[in-house]
């Protein structure tokens, strides 16, 4: 039996003052903003809410301990609504202050406590990548594991996902090209996952074509194309969510969260690097069924032949984003053994989604070409 799930109430807004004021935003609001989203677009707005900027807990990508400091600061005080306004990781962070109990963030994570619900959960996005907004996941890296997980639960579920394009105006290029790399992998794992039904195709193919081809302009036109498609952006990160949180990830995700975890690349970047050579390899093994179906959609995207695809993506990736080799990301060829070995045993969910099986063999094949 195939099912498909969409929670959150989708709310449009063209500002943050508009949402701020629609939903009364203040006292009794638990409230995730960085700096920068504080300064640019919350002067004056939510007050008396308690705000949090998880840079005060920690750098780079958020971990178990920035989680576990956040939740002692705030131990004692009382709130009633949990908001957040950033990117995936904030958006993945804010999720577990919504629940009764997260403490310790490792034993929620490896299913030794139930997640439940205890209020209101608000998410706005300000990059169009994770999809974060949609999906009942929610992703740390976990230091005592030396890798990212997924906690995959309906409790993580937002109420409202409100989309307001503004909020991605002052995105630096980099986060933009990763995080709508990422967006695209969301869309493209989700489609030649086994558990891809027919809805969950047409949220993915809907938001490849808006990711294609802003990009097809970008490439072109630079950054005035970026501004003009940027509500195309937001709606194709939430729609590769809607997908991927229903057919999931895959194998890109899975080989990409080690070498984010030790090296702190960008998640979308990690994706970036590992994106064409597991689709070479799936190709290599099996060309048929949804892989085939995506090779001749993305072939009427790209305006090029089937076989031309993989370079013909690759080309046009490049145009937004540059990646490096695992050996300049300063990964030595002795890691590359443990990321193996984190992805076949600590990457099960991921792995399980993929379009042909990979054995360990497989994995470790799609490094070495990468060093
Ligand atoms: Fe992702």
């Amino acid at each position: 039996m195939q099912s498909f799930k969409i929670q959150p109430k989708i709310e449009l807004a063209d500002s943050l003052a508009e949402f701020c004021q629609e939903f009364q935003v203040g006292p009794g609001d638990l409230l995730f903003a960085s700096r920068r989203t504080q300064q640019n677009y919350l002067q004056g707005l939510a007050q008396g809410a308690i705000i949090i900027d998880y840079r005060d807990f920690g750098s780079g990508e958020p971990t178990d301990t920035m989680v576990e400091g956040i939740a002692h600061a705030l131990a004692g005080r009382d709130y009633k609504r949990v908001i957040a306004i950033g990117g995936g990781t904030i958006l993945d962070v804010a999720k577990l202050f919504a629940l009764q109990t997260i403490l310790p963030v490792a034993k929620l994570f490896q299913q030794e406590i139930p997640p439940v619900k205890k209020c209101e959960l608000i998410l706005l996005p300000t990059t169009c990548g994770t999809g974060s907004e949609m999906t009942n996941i929610s992703i740390l890296s976990l230091t005592s594991l030396s890798t990212k997980l997924g906690l995959a639960h309906d409790a993580l579920y937002a109420d409202h996902a409100v989309l307001i394009p503004e909020l991605l105006k002052d995105l630096p290029d980099r986060a933009f090209g990763a995080s709508a790399i990422d967006a695209l992998i969301h869309a493209m794992e989700s489609f030649t996952s086994p558990r891809a039904t027919a809805f969950t195709k047409m949220f993915s193919l809907q938001a490849m074509e808006l990711i294609i081809k802003g990009f097809q302009d970008i490439v072109v036109q630079g950054r005035k194309a970026r501004d003009k498609h940027l509500q195309d952006f937001l709606l194709a990160s939430s729609y590769a969510g809607i997908a991927f949180g229903n057919a999931g990830c895959a194998a890109v995700h899975a080989l990409s969260y080690p070498l984010g975890a030790a090296k702190h690349v960008p998640h979308g970047e990690a994706n970036a690097v590992m994106l064409l050579p597991v689709y070479k390899l799936y190709q290599e093994k099996h060309y048929g069924g949804s892989l085939r179906d995506l090779c001749q959609y993305l072939a009427g995207l790209l305006g090029c032949q089937e076989m031309d695809v993989w370079l013909r993506l690759e080309d046009l990736l490049t145009g937004i984003l540059s990646w490096k080799s695992l050996a300049d990301y300063g990964v030595t060829k002795d890691e590359l053994d443990a990321f193996a070995d984190v992805v076949m045993n600590k990457q099960r969910r991921l792995m399980a989604n993929n379009f042909v099986t990979l054995t360990r063999h497989d994995v470790e094949k799609i490094y070495g070409s990468l060093y």
